[in-house]
């Protein structure tokens, strides 16, 4: 059908209405300004994430960082990581190139379009086309980045900075993510040392695990949208993995997250990671911290373009709390599995994957 086609290319024929295929329910609408009467913001209630410095998680206010970093998992299942040391520049390409992506005529895209949800390249629309009954106001370019020498083939060659300039960003995140999960293991309690450099843990097979790992780099446009009040760029929705490193536009916001029973708009910080814990995490902390719905809304009047980093294990692991983790106080919540039955389930059942092994439902 023509849908399958994208967003963008729909809004490229011209369009005054939004097609009645992208309505949601009522009920499931941002309802734009109708949250409460003594809102400000435009109708949203705006939240500032916690924030977590990675230059000082790096020195001697470690455990203090540390703390506040475990916290924010239990909390809000999300914080904000600024002073990640990435250099602008690099994140700066990376933005321009993805831009560029979508820029470029639906023939050029096209050639990367596919169901097959297993592609480790693809350009797709909604969240799953395959299964989704209502459109979401989104298309997207994933890129497979584990391992770069068997993927990177396979990507885009137009642009022609884009395969460069992606590899780059996603080594640069992958390092990142691996000094995150190294925080946040010590923050359970499960690592009390001092991180060591990465030869010094090549026996380590937690950290070989989370280097072995998969990474997806998903670049989502969400072209302006004449009726923003009737659609969603992304449902509500919890992510899979171990944590998700974010860039959110710069200067276009729209991803919400469910807290304290509302959706609360995440104000873009520049220079910042919006960072959250996954269902995988979620799972192996036995429940402690928080794999949060998140939900993104779309506007009349410009196109947002966000980049998330997906970093979860291999397929051949084991989903399960860590033993560590459990204990009388502790009792376990959730029932082994291995990490490929778990995708299955939860591409047929939507975002509620973690419920299925809840040993309390
Ligand atoms: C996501 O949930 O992965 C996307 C969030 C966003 O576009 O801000
Ligand atoms: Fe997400």
């Amino acid at each position: 059908s023509t849908y399958q086609r994208g967003v963008k290319h729909l809004c490229e024929g011209g369009i005054e209405r939004v097609p009645r295929k992208y309505v949601f329910p009522v009920s499931e609408r941002p309802h734009l300004g109708t949250e409460r009467s003594d809102v400000c913001c435009g109708g949203n209630w705006n939240l500032k994430l916690p924030v977590i410095d990675f230059a000082q998680l790096q020195g001697s206010n470690r455990s203090q960082v540390l703390e506040h970093l475990a916290d924010a998992c239990e909390e809000y299942g999300f914080f904000q990581l600024v002073n990640h040391g990435i250099p602008s520049q690099v994140i700066e390409e990376l933005r321009s190139v993805g831009r560029r992506f979508f820029e470029l005529p639906y023939e050029e895209r096209c050639k990367y379009m596919n169901l097959d949800m297993r592609s480790p390249v693809r350009c797709g629309t909604s969240f799953n086309q395959n299964k989704d009954q209502i459109l979401c106001w989104r298309d997207f370019l994933k890129l497979s980045c584990h391992s770069l020498p068997q993927h990177l083939p396979s990507w885009p060659s137009n642009p022609s900075d884009l395969r460069e300039v992606a590899a780059n960003y996603s080594l640069k995140t992958k390092f990142l993510y691996l000094k995150l999960m190294e925080a946040i293991l010590e923050s359970l309690g499960v690592k009390e040392i001092a991180p060591k450099s990465m030869e010094d843990q090549e026996n380590d097979w937690m950290a070989k695990d989370l280097e072995n790992g998969s990474q997806i780099v998903m670049v989502n446009c969400y072209p302006a949208c004449p009726e923003p009040d009737l659609t969603l760029g992304m449902p509500p929705h919890s992510d899979y993995g171990m944590l998700t490193l974010l860039l959110q536009d710069e200067s276009v916001q729209g991803l919400q997250i469910h807290h304290g029973g509302r959706w609360l708009t995440v104000e873009p910080i520049s220079n910042s990671f919006v960072v959250n814990v996954g269902d995988h995490l979620e799972i192996f902390s036995n429940g402690r911290f928080k794999s949060v719905l998140h939900r993104v809304l779309v506007n009349s009047s410009s196109t947002r373009i966000s980049f998330a980093s997906l970093h979860s294990l291999s397929l051949d692991s084991t989903v399960r709390p860590l033993p560590k983790l459990i204990d009388e106080a502790n009792p376990r919540r959730y029932k082994d599995t291995d990490f490929a039955s778990f995708l299955n389930y939860i591409s047929s059942v939507g975002h509620k994957g973690k419920n299925f092994l809840d040993t309390r439902k």
